[in-house]
């Protein structure tokens, strides 16, 4: 092996959460797959690394990086000021925002403030949940992945979901949830970041790979593929 600093041949272990199409899902056989997995797999190729992905849940997933069980995450993880306490990011790869979705026949829910003593469906750790609880008399029932929020939000069990609008929308599209619309304006700015723990010297490396991949034509490519019309 290499005592030199050499990454040939390095593996790192990433973290992911794979509900949250189209960012990180399973095909029918298991097999991961989405936008960020397409990405972190060009990052890896570009900057010489090798990956092993690891299942686990998204409230796991900062502390998994805190003692140092993952190399990396790529989970669609916002880049707040809270998380950067207790690890790193990337620089950013990916706008987004946390959004409502409610069903279609509701007329009541219609923004932020129409969420007011209602029941909000969240999935846990996440920035739709941290804003959910911010709502005064709002009652928040959390959820171990996102595809069951909107579960909840068909059948009536809860009146709203928030959660980053883009996976809602994929998700009523692929699932063809005639049910349920997104309403009102984004709720948050977010961008998305690779997590490490903090300090690691990995960062180096995945930023000077996601720096080739935005440079070369890969992430337009992987974009273009998920996102493209
Ligand atoms: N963007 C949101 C956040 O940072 C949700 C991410 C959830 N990701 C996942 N793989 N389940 O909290």
């Amino acid at each position: 092996s290499f005592t030199n600093g050499s990454t040939a041949g390095k593996t790192l272990t990433v973290a992911t959460e794979p509900t949250f199409p189209p960012f990180e899902f399973q095909s029918a056989t298991g097999e991961l797959q989405g936008f960020d997995i397409d990405l972190m797999n060009a990052i890896a190729q570009s900057a010489g690394f090798k990956v092993k992905y690891k299942n686990i849940p998204f409230d796991g997933m900062i502390p998994a990086l805190q003692v140092q069980t993952v190399d990396a995450a790529v989970a669609a993880m916002a880049i707040t000021a809270q998380r950067v306490k207790t690890i790193s990011f990337s620089r950013p790869y990916f706008k987004s925002g946390v959004a409502i979705a409610t069903r279609t026949d509701n007329q009541n829910i219609t923004n932020l403030d129409s969420l007011k003593n209602k029941i909000i469906g969240v999935q846990i750790g996440t920035t739709g949940a941290l804003k959910a609880k911010s709502l005064p008399g709002s009652e928040v029932r959390t959820f171990n992945d996102s595809p069951l929020t909107l579960q909840a939000l068909l059948n009536g069990s809860v009146d709203a979901v928030l959660n980053d609008r883009v996976v809602i929308l994929y998700g009523i599209k692929s699932g063809n949830l005639k049910g349920l619309k997104v309403v009102g304006s984004l709720l948050t700015e977010e961008f998305y970041g690779i997590p490490t723990p903090k300090g690691s010297p990995n960062l180096d490396l995945i930023n000077q790979g996601l720096a080739t991949v935005l440079k070369n034509g890969s992430y337009t490519k992987i974009y273009q593929k998920w996102f493209g019309t």
